[in-house]
């Protein structure tokens, strides 16, 4: 019996990844290697219960040879789909990432279950399915859903075939919208930025928008732990959760002050004038996670401590990345 985990190679799959071969799964791990890195995971590969392959999942031809060679190997019995295009300003410039990475990853992935008849399907959605809320606490049954991105938009669509999948063949279904997920190997995100661009040049960083957007976000490790104990614990067949801190989030003011004290303390901040930092952007962002508690589970850090524990892990994996030769 063995688990697939789409998007391996990238900042949560190789977490995952991680995590389930410690607690003693057998893990394949398919990435096409576009944003995540062999190098996230490190202490992974050659191990007996680890096995990587470079995949296009969005080809739906090769991702069925690939997984149908795997499944007759050692059955799989269930999926976690974490791949997905990662940029969402690359997405807004060209709706083609979306629709290729983030959408028809997912729809492959279903079609190909369907065919090998594997049960279980976990699904890395997001808050951006949500659209705008401006600010308030978002809740699981809050609608309408009116996305501002294309990675949103197709995140929606995803959840929607998932739906679909659940209500004739797929026996379980586990959608779990992220917040911002932060800690390394990171890939991308807000702080990585920061501390890319003080890098190189620690006079100076522009931030984005005026610097008041406010979002929550979540340290991976919760993360992690908040989807094993959903797995768990849910006892619907198709179910769908937040997944977030309990506290409203920080701003991208804190994040920049932070950052700049630890990697460039001479800096000056230069702030926009917007009030979302790109097209596409929610700049006000909270979640509900009632329906989460009342299965049991709460985080253990809030925004503030996830935001000051991954600069200081993300700026040492930049440190150690330019001490190598
Ligand atoms: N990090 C966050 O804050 C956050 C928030 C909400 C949702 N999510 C979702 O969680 C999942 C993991 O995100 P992440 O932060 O680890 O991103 P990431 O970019 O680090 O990882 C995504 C991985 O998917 C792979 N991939 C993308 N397109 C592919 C394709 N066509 N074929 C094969 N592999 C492909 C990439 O190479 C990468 O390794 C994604 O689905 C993302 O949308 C992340």
């Amino acid at each position: 019996m063995s688990i697939l985990i789409t998007g391996v190679a990238g900042f949560i799959g190789s977490n995952i990844a991680r995590c389930l071969v410690q607690a003693g799964h057998l893990v394949i791990g398919f990435d096409n290697l576009c944003r995540g890195k062999r190098s996230n995971l490190a202490g992974l590969i050659g191990h007996e219960r680890f096995v990587l392959e470079t995949v296009e999942l969005s080809d739906g031809v090769v991702y069925r040879e690939a997984l149908a060679r795997a499944h007759c190997h050692e059955p799989v019995t269930e999926v976690w789909h974490m791949a997905a295009n990662s940029d969402i300003s690359a997405g807004i410039a060209d709706a083609g990432i979306d629709w290729r990475d983030t959408f028809m990853t997912t729809f492959n992935t279903l079609e190909i279950m369907k065919e090998l008849k594997i049960p279980v399907l976990v699904f890395a959605s997001s808050s951006a399915i949500y659209g705008d809320f401006k600010g308030a606490r978002i809740r699981e049954d809050m609608g309408p859903l009116l996305p501002i991105s294309n990675y949103g938009a197709m995140k929606l669509a995803s959840e929607a075939a998932i739906s679909a999948a659940s209500g004739s063949w797929l026996s379980r279904a586990f959608l779990y919208r992220f917040p911002n997920v932060i800690g390394v190997p990171a890939t991308h995100g807000v702080i990585y930025d920061f501390i890319h661009r003080l890098r190189v040049n620690p006079a100076v960083l522009d931030v984005h928008g005026n610097g008041t957007q406010q979002k929550a976000y979540l340290h991976c490790d919760d993360l992690i732990d908040a989807m094993l104990f959903i797995r768990a614990k849910a006892p619907e067949n198709f179910t769908y959760y937040n997944i977030g801190p309990l506290d409203m989030g920080v701003t991208v003011r804190f994040i920049a002050e932070e950052v700049a004290a630890l990697v460039a303390p001479c800096a000056k901040i230069n702030y926009g004038e917007d009030s979302r930092g790109w097209v596409g952007d929610v700049p006000k962002f909270a979640y509900s996670i009632d329906k989460l508690r009342a299965l049991g589970w709460k985080p253990s850090l809030d925004s503030t401590a996830a935001v000051r524990r991954a600069i200081r892990d993300i700026a040492e994996q930049e440190m150690a990345s330019c001490d190598k030769p």
